[in-house]
């Protein structure tokens, strides 16, 4: 049963904002280069050395960190997993991407309150407004979903029989392609359209070149609001729902829906969990967009709104749930 001290560590703030601060000014970087020494982490670091070590401080009373000797710090295990390349230290990073997620959080209360969108109160514009007007911070989003779009290429996505009988894939917000170009490799037969915004396809190049697939894509640098590349097998739409109000949610379905006609079909995977229960998660996206996260009845509902039938659902090797659809 939780006491007053559990809700009081429940509502801990500073622990979250110390790490993120740590991961912004490279601390764990700078130790595993062999600066242990405060002053010297400060001056590397190029902040105020007491500051950084009341901060770090906070860190190893947490288990991250620690300080063997008055004013010297080492990494520990914890500590070490902020060395390591990946989604986290671009997550927990301020100057970034990652500093726009933890700041939308103060914007909670207002989504709440009003049922809409708070990401224009907090930092100015609306979320995608706010990523066209600042191009590092958009990039720093790119290799975040890329980060996390390469852990996920699904050979089995396809719940209604396999690949074999796909000839052409389009990835609809396919970030810079990385999905697109494991499943490209996957497939040998297939060829793939990425459609993603233009900023974002302009940084697909070296991801489709590296993986050897570079003469079976095409961009297409567009709105997914408007019309799609048409005739394609499959329209696959990864981790993309959850960002969507309801109206445009529906709105894209019915792109896919138009593009994928008569016989085509459109693929959700992820975002979307199975049955009727509450879903949970999508905070931040309430926050940041006022998309949301939907059960299979509520996504149901707004595939027959787009004029897409639900013909197949099923749970990936993956651990998501995929859903298949067709135009009605
Ligand atoms: C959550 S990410 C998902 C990316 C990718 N499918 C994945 O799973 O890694 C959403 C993607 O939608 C793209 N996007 C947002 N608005 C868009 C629009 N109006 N037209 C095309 N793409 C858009 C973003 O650039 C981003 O790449």
């Amino acid at each position: 049963m939780a006491d007053t001290a559990d809700v009081w560590a429940l509502s801990d703030l500073a622990t979250p904002w110390c790490l993120r601060v740590a991961v912004t000014l490279g601390v764990a970087e700078h130790l595993a280069r062999g600066t242990t020494k405060i002053d010297d982490l400060a001056r590397e670091a190029d902040c105020d050395a007491d500051s950084l070590a009341r901060v770090l401080r906070h860190l190893v009373d947490r288990g991250v960190f620690e300080e063997p000797a008055e004013g010297e710090f080492a990494l520990n295990d914890a500590a070490r997993v902020l060395v390591e390349p990946g989604a986290l230290r671009g997550n927990l990073g301020l100057d970034g991407w990652g500093g726009r997620i933890a700041g939308a959080w103060s914007g909670l209360l207002t989504a709440v309150r009003t049922g809409r969108p708070a990401y224009e109160k907090v930092f100015g514009l609306p979320y995608w407004e706010d990523m066209d007007a600042h191009p590092h911070i958009a990039a720093s989003y790119d290799a975040q979903m890329s980060e996390g779009g390469r852990a996920v290429p699904d050979p089995a996505v396809l719940i209604d029989g396999g690949w074999e009988d796909v000839r052409h894939v389009v990835d609809v917000g396919g970030g810079t392609g990385a999905m697109l170009a494991e499943t490209l490799r996957a497939h040998p037969h297939l060829r793939g359209t990425l459609v993603d915004l233009p900023r974002t396809v302009a940084r697909s190049d070296e991801v489709f070149a590296s993986a050897g697939v570079a003469d079976r894509v095409t961009v297409s640098g567009q709105s997914f609001f408007d019309p799609l590349p048409a005739g394609a097998d499959v329209y696959l739409l990864t981790r993309l729902l959850l960002d969507w109000p309801d109206d445009q949610a529906v709105a894209l379905l019915t792109r896919c829906a138009e593009a994928a006609a008569p016989h085509g079909r459109v693929v959700v995977d992820g975002c979307v969990s199975p049955g009727r229960t509450p879903p949970r998660g999508g905070l931040m996206v309430m926050i940041l967009t006022g998309g949301k996260a939907r059960n299979l009845d509520q996504f149901s509902a707004l595939a027959a709104e787009a004029g897409l039938t639900v013909t197949a659902s099923g749970t990936a090797p993956s651990g998501r749930f995929i859903i298949e659809c067709r135009p009605s």
